[in-house]
């Protein structure tokens, strides 16, 4: 499956923050997106994944056209988004933050408690299972029935990758995975990310760890004040000269 991103712009007051981006990501691959504070990478996830409606461009996911769907029909689709900052149900515990993230769950419509019980049951029964699942698979055992909010920055990463996890999602879009996690759980991190991927579930990841993320992609693409400046391979991206130009501008700023 791949995703196909073409001519996506987004201004804000006459500045494009999103410059005409176009490129294609693999759902068998980990692709990496970096690019200096501001160079637009996190409204370019808005735009793929619906919360934010671009000035110009389409998006498409497995030949599906996406292009003017609902954030809600493009996780349906397949492709689910997590935030910058995590945005868990602080006051729910881990086990329902996984639960409530379970899509169509036919226990939501009146007609279906009375005409269907026993197969509501059932799907309740399926999910929880699954729930379970994916804490033992997340290392998230100890915290299961902690609520969400009291968690370290890691854990709560794990928590957003386990939400999109039970929507069933094709290609997981993480935004910065690992800003304000610990080595110990970054290395949990990417480790479920590699075995995820391994199982066919493709990953675009915005990271500013390099060291971290080329360890997990094999295909970057950098973003510079809203345009994509470089893609391939990242020893060859990291050792392009505008690129390394983005970096030292961003970081002399
Ligand atoms: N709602 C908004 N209104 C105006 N400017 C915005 C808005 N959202 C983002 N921007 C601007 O767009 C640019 C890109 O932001 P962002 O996508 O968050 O960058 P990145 O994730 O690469 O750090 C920044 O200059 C930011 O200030
Ligand atoms: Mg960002």
């Amino acid at each position: 499956m791949t995703l196909r991103i073409r001519g996506m712009t987004k201004a804000y007051g006459g500045l494009r923050v999103v410059d005409d981006v176009s490129f294609e990501v693999s759902s068998t691959a980990v692709t990496g997106i970096i690019g200096p504070n501001g160079a637009g990478k996190s409204t370019l996830f808005s735009l793929v994944t619906g919360f934010l409606d671009g000035d110009a461009g389409s998006v498409s996911f497995a030949d599906k056209d996406l292009s003017r769907a609902s954030p809600m029909a493009r996780a349906r689709a397949g492709m689910v988004r997590t935030f910058q900052v995590p945005r868990e149900f602080t006051h729910l515990t881990v086990r329902e933050n996984l639960l409530t993230a379970a899509p169509n769950q036919s226990g939501e419509g009146l007609l279906d408690v009375f005409l269907r019980p026993g197969r509501i049951r059932q799907e309740e029964e399926r999910i929880r299972a699954e729930a379970d699942a994916m804490i033992a698979f997340l290392k998230l055992d100890r915290v299961a029935d902690s609520p969400a909010g009291g968690l370290s920055g890691g854990q709560k990463k794990l928590v957003e990758l386990g939400r999109a996890l039970m929507t069933g999602a094709r290609l997981i879009l993480l935004d910065e995975p690992f800003a304000g996690v610990n080595p110990v759980l970054i290395e949990t991190i990417s480790d479920r990310v590699r075995e995820l991927n391994a199982r066919g579930i493709g990953f675009l990841i915005i990271e500013h760890d390099l060291a971290a993320l080329t360890k997990l992609a094999s295909v970057l693409h950098v973003m510079d004040r809203g345009r994509l400046i470089a893609s391939g391979a990242p020893s060859v991206v990291l050792s392009d000269p505008q690129v390394r130009d983005a970096y030292l501008g961003g970081a002399a700023a």
